[in-house]
């Protein structure tokens, strides 16, 4: 890992570029968002908001010049946790290490911005995420039936960034930090 403006949370390691994503990354990331979900995707229209939006909210790796992932998290004001909202990886680029970089750039997001955790949504059978969070040290501490479109149930996991701190239970709510029903956009997925 080395050049990049640390402030940022941008780094370089190898071909393998953590950037905040730009207005002109919307052609791209929409195509890996429909590329990654096949239901309840966040929507060409909510991306290009997200791209423009103050606090970036959205992630990119690329390779090459060419991206490789994404994700988006939500800041939501006074909220003690940073909601990763949306990560995917191009099929092309898996297993390279691309997730982990960009959950690490989440992690980096969310010390940035002075929050002490971060939160999850993810499918039961989502397998290959489940091993990348818990690898990254998210724990799981709740989950929400009939989560998805299909009613598959959603595991909620939580990675507390203050040393000790025990993660929080699940406070009943549904998934938005303050209570309120998340968009449909992040409820049928994989997330
Ligand atoms: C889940 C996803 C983001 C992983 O991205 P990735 O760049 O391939 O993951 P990484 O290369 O960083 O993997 C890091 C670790 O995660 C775990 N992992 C990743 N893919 C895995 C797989 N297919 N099977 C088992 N473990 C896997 C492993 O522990 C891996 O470490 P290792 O390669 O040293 O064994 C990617 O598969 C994806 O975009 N899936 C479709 C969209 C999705 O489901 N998003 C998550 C919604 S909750």
């Amino acid at each position: 890992m080395g050049a990049g403006d640390p402030s940022m949370g941008n780094w370089r390691h190898g071909g393998l570029v953590i950037r905040e994503a730009r207005p002109d990354d919307l052609d791209a990331v929409d195509q890996l968002e429909r590329g990654s979900f096949t239901s309840d995707r966040v929507s060409r229209r909510s991306l290009r908001d997200f791209l423009r939006a103050p606090h970036r909210p959205v992630i990119a790796a690329t390779v090459d010049g060419e991206l490789a992932g994404y994700a988006l998290v939500s800041l939501r004001k006074g909220a003690r946790r940073v909601r990763i909202y949306s990560i995917a990886v191009d099929q092309r680029f898996a297993r390279r290490g691309v997730g982990r970089a960009l959950l690490q750039a989440c992690e980096h997001y969310a010390r940035r911005h002075g929050r002490g955790a971060l939160t999850l949504e993810v499918r039961y059978d989502n397998a290959p995420a489940i091993a990348l969070y818990e690898s990254l040290g998210f724990r799981l501490f709740g989950e929400h039936a009939h989560y998805y479109a299909d009613g598959g149930t959603a595991l909620r996991y939580q990675k507390s960034l203050v040393p000790g701190a025990r993660p929080e239970p699940q406070d009943g709510r549904p998934p938005g930090e303050d209570g309120r029903a998340p968009r449909r956009a992040a409820r049928g997925r994989t997330l």
